[in-house]
């Protein structure tokens, strides 16, 4: 992973819509662009009108993205690509119709369909007339907005293009430089680097057959993003499931939970924080038999032995990193999860029921996270909410311990 220090080397997703400030963003993305960041420039319909993508494609150095059935474009590199690759997404300004349209999660032209497919950190720099800054209906939405974790950058207060005076005014682009610079600084875990598992592993009975398990690999991504969005550098060792590598992560995908130890082993010292997401295999086959097994035998005996225990392993290790264990019980949580914690020697355990519907390939969960004398419910949410709770937890103990 090539190193990145604020903006510098990451990639920005400038969307413009309709308002007089536009013209700032032509400034924006020239900053953006000499402090070392890859900028790509969407705008909507009424942003054309105050600005041309002539401009911002000169500014940019690349193809501006206006339509969401443009072929040419989804060709090239389609919206769904186009919100994976952002590490960040700003939009700047932000119309009141457009922070509407995302707070209700509409979806009907590209920028709102970006802003809900990526998984990157989207910050909105709000730009209109004061009344419609303050009226109840744009205050609303962008508490909504914010509750679902997107960054609200100012709205300024001055003069504006109206000739009123008051709040509503966009935000300089050296303001908006430097709150998304400093977010990957001064976030919970700037300069922090992040191992984490997740997903299931697949322990071989034949070249056919395998033993694993349910998890789809939800949480711990979630989890991968949370870290990222917090300013972490992150290394993913993922067994197998149907998602994409996250924005700005760096994956490793692995089949068993010797393939996953191994991984995690070579990476671990390097590392100043270690989750351990993954639903890992606790027994494998002893014998993998080399031809697929035919149904003969009435009955089939299994011999199974013990896989590594990969986060024990992590967390007895002398330059051993802040070690974050997840519990997944159907029932007695508290009980197996604080003596999972004490007998694996972890700094933190997030105990989690699973079951039909919970936990395990759910959109959702609902967490209990123990450490040494504490204890913190992170209610029934979005997978992607609950990460984010957690990561901030994990960002407090992982300070506390490392100044106590
Ligand atoms: O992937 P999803 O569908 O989103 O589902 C999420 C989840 C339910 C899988 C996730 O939230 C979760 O609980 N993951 C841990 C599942 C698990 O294996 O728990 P456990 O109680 O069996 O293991 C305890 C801890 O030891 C876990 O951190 C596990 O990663 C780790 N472990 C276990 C066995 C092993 N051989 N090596 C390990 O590192």
């Amino acid at each position: 992973m090539a190193v990145v220090t604020g903006v510098n080397g990451r990639r920005i997703i400038v969307g413009v819509t309709g308002g007089i400030a536009a013209y700032k963003s032509a400034e924006l993305v020239r900053r953006l662009r000499q402090k070392g960041a890859e900028v790509r420039v969407v705008m909507t319909s009424a942003a054309v009108a105050f600005i041309t993508p002539l401009t911002m494609q000169a500014l940019s150095g690349n193809p501006v993205h206006t339509s969401l059935l443009d072929s040419s474009v989804e060709a090239a590199m389609g919206h769904i690509e186009l919100a994976r690759w952002a590490d960040a997404v700003l939009v700047a300004p932000a119309s009141a119709n457009f922070l509407a349209r995302m707070a209700h999660g509409l979806a009907d032209d590209l920028l709102t369909t970006l802003c809900l497919a990526t998984e990157a950190v989207v910050f909105v720099a709000p730009a209109m007339n004061r009344v419609m800054w303050t009226h109840p209906a744009t205050q609303h939405n962008c508490q909504v907005l914010q509750q679902r974790g997107v960054r609200l950058l100012g709205p300024a207060e001055g003069e504006q293009a109206c000739g009123e005076t008051g709040a509503g005014r966009m935000l300089e682009a050296e303001q908006l430089l430097l709150a998304l610079g400093n977010h990957w600084q001064q976030g919970a875990l700037a300069d922090c680097r992040v191992l984490l598992t997740a997903g299931p592993t697949r322990e071989a009975i034949d070249p056919v057959r395998y033993i694993s398990n349910h998890s789809s690999g939800k949480m711990g991504y979630a989890v991968a993003v949370a870290a990222v969005a917090a300013g972490a550098e992150v290394v993913l060792v993922s067994g197998p499931t149907a998602l994409a590598c996250p924005a700005g992560v760096e994956c490793v995908a692995v089949e068993t939970a010797a393939e996953m130890s191994e991984v995690v082993k070579a990476r671990a010292g390097n590392s100043q924080i270690f989750i351990a997401a993954a639903a890992v295999a606790d027994y494998r086959p002893t014998v993998v038999w080399d031809k697929k097994i035919k149904k003969d035998a009435a009955e089939l005996s299994l011999s199974l032995a013990r896989t590594e225990d990969i986060l024990a392993q992590v967390a007895a290790r002398s330059d051993k990193p802040f070690c974050v264990g997840f519990a997944a019980e159907t029932n007695d949580l508290e009980k197996y999860a604080e003596g999972k914690m004490q007998r694996k020697r972890l700094d933190m355990i997030a105990a989690n029921l699973v079951g039909p519907g919970l936990g395990f390939n759910a959109a959702d969960n609902a967490l209990t996270v123990f450490w040494q004398g504490g204890k913190q419910d992170i209610p029934r949410a979005d997978k992607g909410i609950v990460a984010r709770a957690l990561i901030t937890l994990i960002a407090e103990r992982y300070h506390a311990q490392s100044t106590s």
